[in-house]
C-alpha cells in the first residue's frame, strides 16, 4: 500500500476538518480472464491490487456534507436531502449516487466530510470508479453502523454506477475490489456471486500491465450497447443469460440476427469456457496454455466484440513477437487502458525498454508501465 498516499490524505483531512478521520483502503484490481462476461452471469478472474483509492471520511455537525478530491484539488458540497445526479458531475456522482442508493434502502446517515485520492489513473481499465465506490459505502457503514454485509455494498456500488453514472456494469469490478484476497486471484461466479481464490505464484514469470494512457470517448455507451446485444440474444434464445448457452444453440438462431451481433455472443460463450479452462491451466501449473488463452481472449475481444483500439492492438502484437511472453490481452471495458501480459521475470526490463520506444514511436505518445501485488480487499487503515 501506498503509504505516502495514506499520510497526505490523512493530514489534508486533519487541516482542512480538524478531526481524526477512518481510513479507508479501497483497491483496484486486475483482471487474469474473463472480460464482459460478467453482466452475463458468467465467470471472470479478477484480482485486487495495491494500488487504489485511500479516503478518509468524519462525521460532521454542519447542515452540508463537504468531500475533496485530492488529486483534482475539488471540493463538493452536498444537501443529503436533495440528492440527484450532477450534470457536469464526474467523481462526484459516484459519491453521490452511493448515498442516494443507501438512502432508497432506509438507512440513515448524516453529514460527513470526506477527503480521497488515489494512486491509479483514471480510464485505465483498473477500476479506480469501483474502488471509489466502494470506500465510500465501506466508510459510510462503518461511520453510520449501517450493518451491512460486504455483499449488499457491493450492490449499493453497481447500482450507483448503473443510476448515477450510466454504465450498466457488471458486478466483476465491485466484488474484486472489495473481497480481494492478498496473493490471490478469484474465479468468482458472477451469478452466485461467490469465488474460489487461487493462489497466484507464477515463479519465473509475472504480470505487467501497461497503460496506453488513452481512454476513446463513447465507450460508455458501447458498453451499454454491448450489454444489451448480449441480453437480446438471450431472450432469443429463451435462456437467463448468455450463461447459459452453448455454441450449438446460438447456431440455431443464426439466420435471425446480424453476423455483428452473432459474433459478440459467440465471443462471450467462448471467454466464458476460456475462464474456466485458465483456471484449470493455474491449477496444473501450465503457464504456456494459460498465455495462449489470453491471447485467443484478446483475439476475441478485438475480433469479434469489438471493444478494442489500435493502441492495444498494438501491444498485444509487440508482446506476440516476444517468445518470453507467454500471453497478453487488453483488461478492462476496453477502447484504451490497459493491457495485462503474462512476461519471463528475466525479461521484463528489456521489454519495458523496448515497447516505451516502440509506442512512443509509433503513437507519438508515452506508455506507462505497472506491476501490481496482489491484495486484500476495501478494509480501514486506522
Ligand atoms: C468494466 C465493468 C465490468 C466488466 C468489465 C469488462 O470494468 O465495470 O463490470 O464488465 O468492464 O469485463
Amino acid at each position: 500500500m501506498n503509504t505516502d498516499l495514506i499520510s497526505t490524505i490523512k493530514k489534508s483531512f486533519i487541516k482542512k476538518f480538524n478531526n481524526e478521520p477512518l481510513m479507508i483502503f479501497s483497491p483496484g484490481r486486475i483482471n487474469i480472464i474473463g472480460e464482459h462476461t460478467d453482466y452475463n452471469d458468467g465467470f471472470v478472474f479478477p484480482a485486487a491490487i495495491d494500488k487504489g483509492i485511500v479516503a478518509a471520511i468524519a462525521k460532521s455537525d454542519s447542515n452540508v456534507s463537504i468531500i475533496y478530491a485530492e488529486d483534482k484539488r475539488e471540493t463538493f458540497e452536498v444537501t443529503l436531502k436533495h440528492i440527484k445526479p450532477l450534470s457536469q458531475g464526474f467523481w462526484q456522482n459516484y459519491i453521490l449516487g452511493v448515498v442516494a442508493e443507501l438512502q432508497n434502502r432506509s438507512k440513515t446517515i448524516s453529514n460527513f466530510n470526506m477527503v480521497f485520492g488515489g494512486d491509479i489513473p483514471g480510464g485505465a481499465g483498473m477500476s479506480s470508479s469501483a474502488a471509489l465506490e466502494n470506500s465510500v459505502v465501506f466508510g459510510l457503514n462503518e461511520l453510520f453502523d449501517l450493518g451491512l454485509t460486504k455483499h449488499e455494498m457491493i450492490l449499493i456500488s453497481q447500482k450507483a454506477e448503473h443510476n448515477y453514472v450510466g454504465v450498466k456494469c457488471g458486478i466483476m469490478d465491485q466484488y474484486s475490489s472489495m473481497f480481494g484476497i492478498i496473493n490471490n486471484a478469484l474465479l468468482l461466479d458472477c451469478r452466485t456471486v461467490k469465488s474460489i481464490p487461487f493462489e497466484i505464484d507464477f515463479k519465473d514469470y509475472e504480470l505487467i500491465l501497461i497503460n496506453t494512457n488513452v481512454k476513446h470517448g463513447l465507450s460508455d455507451s458501447a458498453y451499454n450497447d454491448r450489454r444489451s446485444v448480449c441480453e437480446s440474444i438471450a431472450n432469443m434464445l429463451n435462456v437467463k443469460a448468455l450463461r447459459d448457452a452453448t455454441e450449438y444453440d446460438l447456431e440455431t438462431i443464426q439466420d435471425q440476427v446480424s453476423s455483428e451481433n452473432y459474433q459478440k455472443a459467440l465471443y462471450v460463450i467462448q471467454e466464458n469456457e476460456r475462464v474456466i479452462n485458465a483456471s484449470k491451466a493455474i491449477k496444473n501449473d501450465d503457464l504456456k496454455a494459460l498465455g495462449q488463452l489470453l491471447y485467443a481472449s484478446h483475439n476475441g475481444l478485438q475480433n469479434q466484440y469489438k471493444v478494442s483500439c489500435d493502441q492495444l492492438d498494438f501491444l498485444v502484437e509487440q508482446a506476440k513477437i516476444n517468445p518470453n511472453i507467454l500471453g497478453a490481452r487488453m483488461m478492462g471495458g476496453g477502447f484504451g487502458g490497459c493491457t495485462i501480459n503474462l512476461i519471463s521475470k528475466t525479461e521484463s526490463s528489456a521489454f519495458k525498454a523496448f515497447i516505451s520506444k516502440a509506442y512512443k514511436q509509433k503513437f507519438n505518445k508515452a506508455c506507462s508501465i505497472y506491476s501490481v501485488k496482489l491484495s486484500n480487499g476495501t478494509h480501514l487503515i486506522n
